[in-house]
């Protein structure tokens, strides 16, 4: 069948805009790290993928090493844009990301100019697409010079194989750094990705200021703690969730029962807010006026649509983040 977006799609999402730039970026965007590789059935990911693009999320995020195999996410995202988004390319944001392992030898990993476009021309090409809207350096290289990296992604937005230009999982100290060569190159850095949820507060320890100071967006990915923060492992590790496959990042011994002992308590806050406790999580997130947009994954429309409903509640008394703040 071809498909057809809901003309309704606008209506219920929000839009912050990304730091002092201009892109907008939707209050929720979905991640295709897990559940849309060559190990995933293929038409699983694509519903949820037009049913997020139905629902007015317009930002999908990739990496090269998204799978598994590495590499899959995009080949599988490529073929729902060929085949069911091509005419909604203008409506997109579509990111990408190199800095992590992705081919042997000593060229396929890190932060080297080298990596940077050889990775950006593999991405674009097993999307099949000739731009993408935000390149990231995934995470610090120790070893490379940063100017070394910046002058790549500087060059990769120069040559238009992408249009704005990030990092991810930097200190506030390298992001500084980052910013400022990247400045004085002419092309702003404007976003920063790094992970953020009620379980991993690590950004509200100078981050998030210093995106504040420099303009820059905070994209927060894994604000569910990879599924942690909702109710999938209440009742123990399900054979099909992120940690009961092999292939999953999540293992099963972080899955503690600290961590289920704390989700417990905020889940009944939840409920008391007529929320879920991922709707929670995510409204949490968004509470806060630097976090531009919060970045999930779903394994199924369900959990999309679950997640989405955070939009209905995202406000919070005194009280309740007071009790929140005594729990996490
Ligand atoms: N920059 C980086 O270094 C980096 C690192 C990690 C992630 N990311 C990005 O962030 C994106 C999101 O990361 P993430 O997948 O870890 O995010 P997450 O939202 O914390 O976790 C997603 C997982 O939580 C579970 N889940 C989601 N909604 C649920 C609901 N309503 N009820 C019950 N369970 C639910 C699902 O697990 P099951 O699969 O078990 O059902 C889903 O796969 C990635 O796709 C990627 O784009 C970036």
């Amino acid at each position: 069948m071809i498909y057809k977006a809901d003309s309704k799609r606008y209506e219920a999402m929000k839009y912050n805009r990304t730091g002092r730039s201009g892109l907008l970026l939707p209050v929720i965007s979905l991640g295709l790290w897990h559940n849309f590789g060559g190990v995933d059935v293929f038409e699983n990911g694509r519903k949820i993928v037009l049913r997020a693009f139905d629902s007015g999320i317009t930002h999908f995020d990739l990496a090269n090493n998204y799978g598994p195999p590495p590499g899959s996410a995009e080949e599988n995202f490529g073929k729902m844009l060929s085949s069911d988004l091509k005419s909604y390319r203008d409506e997109l944001i579509i990111s990408t990301k190199a800095g992590y392992y992705m081919w042997p030898g000593p060229y396929g990993d890190f932060g080297s100019r080298k990596y940077l476009i050889s990775s950006i021309d593999q991405s674009l090409k097993r999307m099949n697409l000739e731009y993408v809207d935000i390149f990231y350096h995934h995470r610090p290289d120790p070893h490379t010079p940063m100017e070394e990296t910046m002058m790549a992604l500087d060059q990769i937005v120069r040559q238009g194989k992408a249009l704005y230009a990030g990092v991810s999982s930097y200190s506030p100290e390298q992001t500084s750094q980052a910013a400022d060569i990247l400045g004085k190159l002419g092309t702003p850095c404007i976003i920063h990705q790094p992970s953020y949820s009620m379980l991993n507060r690590w950004v509200e320890d100078g981050l998030l200021d210093t995106l504040e100071t420099l303009g820059m967006g905070c994209i927060a990915f894994s604000p569910l703690a990879q599924g942690v923060l909702t109710d999938r492992y209440l009742q123990g590790i399900p054979k099909d969730s992120r940690a009961g496959k092999t292939h999953g990042f999540l293992q099963p011994d972080q899955v503690t029962l600290e961590k289920l002992e704390i989700v417990r308590k905020l889940n009944e806050i939840a409920q008391q807010r007529g929320q879920s406790i991922a709707q929670m999580a995510i409204a949490w997130l968004l509470k806060d006026h630097r976090v531009t947009s919060v970045l999930i994954g779903a394994s199924s429309v369900e959990q999309l649509e679950n997640n989405l409903g955070s939009l209905k509640n995202l406000s919070f008394s005194n009280e309740e983040l007071a009790k929140i703040q005594e729990i996490i």
